[in-house]
């Protein structure tokens, strides 16, 4: 009797000991045709749900596959939600993504974009995602990245989401960075733009995945400028025109910038914020249609609608939100320098600031 109540105790005490998740980010080889040897890791929860959501996650610049997967929070949504992420790694050694090759900006002809498109094929196949739930969403070059692949590959893509990026084509050319359009000075009509986007996949037809934007309005990496390319470029692609600003929208000092009835393509600009505008995980699940509700619009590609109603515009004035640096300390992930950064430049938790890349020193 004794025994067994202390074992029973035993027991209890070993389940509760237990790992809550055993799922851990890993390694992908042998995905498919990847030219440029793109690093590729996967997070598979320990619950996939039936019909699973996959979800390429895409690092900034000196970042890698598993700062991203540490530093978003992706990996705890997949283990409540049952989706699927890709963590691809930039091949070269300031890990920013080929965004400029003719073969990355072109559908099926090469470069990081086909590298990172036969592992979601792979993953397709492998966890048996639907092809209408495929999203990307990254940062920075990330980003960009995420501009890319909505633009060459729409036949494989649902929807995107970019955190401080800039329009599919920009950075086009021999170098992998381009200051010109760094800095905003690469100006095209809506037109040019649109047609970038066209030329990627030449002759396709179907429909294009829903995309969203953000961007800080004092980011002096890629400038805010970016953000407007951006706009006239996805507006023209869908055909569609600016309809409505809906302000305080996620974040106080945010305005979501509504284009058409909001279901296609959204910018959010972020008041007084720089190059790092903190990622909004939710509203971007929400985007993708994984989750519903709060201030994300669920239509898919597909077209089917179901959302939340936006704010009016007559919300009080924005209090400008404070830049993610400034004086004072950045913290772990953060920019710490670079061109033109004015911010803080002292990293906190034990981060050091590294300078990989002239334009986006980080705290690592
Ligand atoms: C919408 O918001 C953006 C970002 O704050 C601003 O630049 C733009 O002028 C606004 N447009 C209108 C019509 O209010
Ligand atoms: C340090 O980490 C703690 C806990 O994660 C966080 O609350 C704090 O904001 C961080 N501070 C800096 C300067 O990074």
């Amino acid at each position: 009797m004794l025994f067994s109540a202390l074992s029973k105790a035993f027991t209890a005490a070993l389940a509760l000991a237990a790992p809550i998740s055993a799922a851990s980010l890993q390694p992908v080889t042998n995905f498919g045709s990847n030219p440029n040897n793109v690093l590729m890791y996967i997070y598979v929860p320990d619950k996939v749900a039936a019909n699973p959501s996959l979800i390429v996650a895409l690092h900034y610049c000196t970042g890698s596959a598993q700062a991203y997967f540490s530093g978003t929070t992706y990996k705890t949504l997949a283990d409540q939600l049952g989706f699927i992420v890709l963590y691809p790694e930039s091949p070269r050694s300031g890990k920013c993504w080929d965004v400029n090759s003719p073969e990355t900006l072109t559908h099926n002809a090469g470069g990081d974009s086909l590298g990172i498109v036969s592992a979601v094929r792979w993953a397709i196949s492998k966890y048996a995602v639907p092809t209408n739930k495929v999203f990307a969403t990254g940062a920075s070059s990330g980003a960009m990245m995420t501009n890319v692949l909505v633009g060459a590959y729409p036949d494989v893509f649902a929807a995107g989401s970019a955190f401080s990026g800039v329009a599919y084509g920009c950075f086009a050319g021999a170098s992998e960075w381009n200051s010109q359009c760094a800095e905003g000075q690469l100006i095209k009509t809506a037109q040019a733009w649109g047609d970038q986007v066209r030329s990627g996949y030449p002759g396709y037809t179907g429909a294009r995945p829903k995309m969203q934007n953000w961007h800080g309005t004092v980011d002096t990496t890629l400038y805010y400028q970016n953000l407007v390319e951006e706009n006239k470029q996805w507006s023209n692609v869908f055909g569609i025109s600016f309809a409505q600003n809906v302000t305080n929208t996620p974040l106080n000092g945010y305005t979501k910038m509504v284009y058409g009835d909001g279901s296609q393509y959204v910018a959010y600009s972020a008041q007084g914020v720089g190059h790092t505008v903190p990622e909004q995980e939710a509203v971007v699940l929400d985007w993708f249609g994984i989750t519903g509700g709060q201030g994300g619009s669920t239509t898919s590609k597909a077209g089917v609608t179901s959302t939340a109603t936006p704010k009016a515009t007559s919300v009080p004035a924005p209090t400008t939100s404070a830049p993610a640096a400034g004086g004072g300390t950045v913290a772990k992930w953060g920019q710490c320098g670079g061109q033109g950064w004015t911010g803080a430049t002292a990293c906190g938790n034990g981060s050091t600031c590294q300078v990989v890349n002239a334009y986006y020193p980080q705290c690592l």
